[in-house]
C-alpha cells in the first residue's frame, strides 16, 4: 500500500498551487506504479488538509489570471478526476482538520475513514464565498439535502463521529487507532484480485445516475471485459477453489490467490 501525504504541516496542509501541481504529477505517476496497489491519502502532522491556501491559492492568484487558471485546472484534475478514476482502490484517512476544498478528495476516494477527533467544516461561507470548485456538487451527491444545506450555510464545524453519522466517511475510530484500522482495510483489499477490484469500483461508480437498462447492459459488458483483461484468471480460480477443491467459502472471504 502507498501513502500519499498532504505535506505542508506548518500551514495545516492548506493547498497551495504548488501542492496542486505536485499532487497532480504524483497521482499520474502512481496510477501506473506497479508497487502501488492501494492508495491511502492522508495528512502529515495534525491536519488532513485545511482547504485551499487562502493566501497563495486565492489572494495571490487573483492578480495573475494565467496562474489562476492553471492552478484551478490542476486542483480539479487531481482532487476529482485522478482520484475518482484511479485504477486501484483509494482510501481517505482523515486524521485531523478537513476544510472546504479538502472535501473533494475525501468524496473522490472509494472509502473514507476518519478520526473521531477530526474536525470538518464547510468554512467557505465564513469568509464570504460559496463551496466552489466542485465541493457543492460533492456534498449534494454524498450527503442528504438537509445536512448539506445546514453545514454549507452555517459553516459550523463538526467532528469525525458526526461525519460518520452523515456518511461523509464510512466510519470513524479514535485517532490513536486510525492508521492501524486503515491499514487493516487496505490489507483486506490487497488480498483481492486487482482486476476484479478495479472493475468493481468502476461498475459501482458509473452506474450511479444510469437508468436500469443502461446499467444492466453496461454491467454485462464490464463483466465480459473483465474476463479478457484478468491476467490471473481469477473467476476460474475462485470458482474452482469453492466448487472443486472445496477450499474456501466466498461468503466469508476471498480465495487464496
Ligand atoms: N490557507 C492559508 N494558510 C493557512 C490555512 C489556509 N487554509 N489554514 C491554516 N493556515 C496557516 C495559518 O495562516 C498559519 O500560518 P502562520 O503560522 O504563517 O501564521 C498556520 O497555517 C497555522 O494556522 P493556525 O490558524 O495558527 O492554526 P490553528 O491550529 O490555530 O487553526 C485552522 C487551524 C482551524 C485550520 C485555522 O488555521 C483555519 O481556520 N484555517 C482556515 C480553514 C479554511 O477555512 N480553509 C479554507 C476552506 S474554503 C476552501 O478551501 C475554498
Amino acid at each position: 500500500m502507498t501513502f500519499l501525504y498532504f505535506n505542508r504541516p506548518s500551514k495545516r496542509n492548506a493547498m497551495s498551487p504548488q501542492l496542486h501541481y505536485e499532487m497532480d504529477d504524483a497521482l499520474g505517476w502512481l496510477a501506473h506504479d506497479d508497487e502501488t496497489k492501494v492508495l491511502i491519502l492522508t495528512g502529515k502532522g495534525e491536519s488532513f488538509c485545511a482547504g485551499q491556501d487562502l493566501k497563495l491559492y486565492f489572494r495571490q492568484n487573483f492578480d495573475d489570471p494565467v496562474e489562476w487558471a492553471r492552478s484551478q485546472a490542476a486542483a480539479n484534475a487531481w482532487r476529482w478526476h485522478k482520484i475518482s478514476g484511479f485504477p486501484k482502490p483509494t482510501i481517505a484517512m482523515v486524521n485531523g482538520y478537513c476544510f472546504g476544498g479538502a472535501f473533494t478528495p475525501v468524496c473522490a476516494c472509494d472509502i473514507a475513514i476518519c478520526a473521531d477527533e477530526a474536525t470538518f467544516g464547510l468554512s467557505e461561507v465564513n469568509w464570504g464565498v460559496i463551496p466552489g470548485g466542485i465541493v457543492s456538487w460533492n456534498i449534494a451527491q454524498l450527503l442528504n439535502h438537509r445536512d448539506a444545506m445546514f453545514y454549507a450555510m452555517t459553516g459550523l464545524p463538526f467532528d469525525g463521529k458526526k461525519a460518520a453519522e452523515m456518511k461523509l466517511v464510512n466510519y470513524s475510530v479514535p485517532l490513536a487507532g486510525l492508521r492501524e484500522e486503515t491499514t487493516r482495510i487496505a490489507n483486506i483489499l490487497l488480498e483481492k484480485n486487482p482486476y476484479a477490484l478495479r472493475y468493481t469500483k468502476e461498475a459501482v461508480r458509473h452506474v450511479r445516475g444510469m437508468e436500469h437498462d443502461q446499467a444492466y447492459n453496461f454491467l454485462a459488458a464490464k463483466l465480459q471485459a473483465l474476463q479478457h483483461v484478468d491476467k490471473e484468471k481469477g473467476m476460474e480460480k475462485g470458482l474452482s477453489s469453492f466448487l472443486d477443491e472445496k477450499k474456501h467459502k466466498p461468503g466469508f472471504g476471498t480465495f487464496d490467490r
